[in-house]
């Protein structure tokens, strides 16, 4: 399978890149200084997940998961070396699907500069050019209308509400589906099971 091997710039100050061993101090910098603005969001965390020993292994483990063509996690990296978000491909499906589910966060400090909507937009192109994906789908909570509008924007379309789909800050919480149907035509690689 074909990984991700270089950086594309997002803007005057930041790359999106595949998450890489040695990515754990980082990592664990930004997710201690979001913390607040991440747990509406996001499953609740342990102390531990906050730790550099505890990111350096989630950096392992995005390197494994990539080479195995399970996930590929991305961070958007400003030119100081501080990560300022990140963009996941989980849950890679071929088969009959040829689908994965597209999350992403963006840091306090960086907030509504289009920097969500130019690494979705990257990560999706990535996907149908070098993964050749048929579909990516994205669900968010019925109130975050910062990542809808994201969606929005990449064309991504609604396909419904989701009754408790994720457990999220603690609670299994309902969600609304979206997808983005990546318009190529299927290719002998994308119909081989
Ligand atoms: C949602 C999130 C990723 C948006 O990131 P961002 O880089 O600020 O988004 P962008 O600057 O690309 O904004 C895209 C559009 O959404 C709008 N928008 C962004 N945040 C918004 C908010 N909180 N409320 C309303 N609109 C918002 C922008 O104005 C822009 O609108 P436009 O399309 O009319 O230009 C960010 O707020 C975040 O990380 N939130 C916490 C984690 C999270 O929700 N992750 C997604 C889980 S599904």
């Amino acid at each position: 399978m074909s990984l991700p091997k270089s950086q594309v710039r997002l803007d005057a100050e930041h790359i999106l890149r595949p998450v890489r061993v040695g990515d754990g101090a980082a990592l664990a910098r930004a997710y201690r200084a979001n913390r607040e603005h991440l747990a509406p969001w996001e499953p609740t965390r342990s102390e531990t997940f906050f730790t550099e020993e505890s990111q350096e292994e989630h950096a392992r483990q995005c390197v494994t998961d990539a080479a195995s063509g399970r996930s590929i996690r991305f961070v958007i990296e400003s030119d100081d070396g501080e990560i300022r978000g990140r963009m996941n491909l989980n849950n890679i499906v071929r088969g009959a699907f040829w689908s994965a589910d597209l999350g992403y966060w963006i840091g306090v400090s960086r907030l509504r500069q289009g920097l969500a909507s130019r690494a979705v937009a990257r990560v999706a192109e990535y996907a149908r050019d070098e993964l050749g994906l048929h579909r990516l789908q994205a669900a968010t909570l019925l109130h975050n209308i910062g990542s809808q509008r994201v969606l929005a924007g990449a064309g991504f379309e609604r396909i419904g509400l989701a009754p408790k789909y994720l457990r999220i800050a603690g609670e299994w919480q309902d969600h609304l589906l979206f997808q983005l149907l990546l318009e190529e035509p299927l290719s002998p690689r994308r119909e081989r099971p």
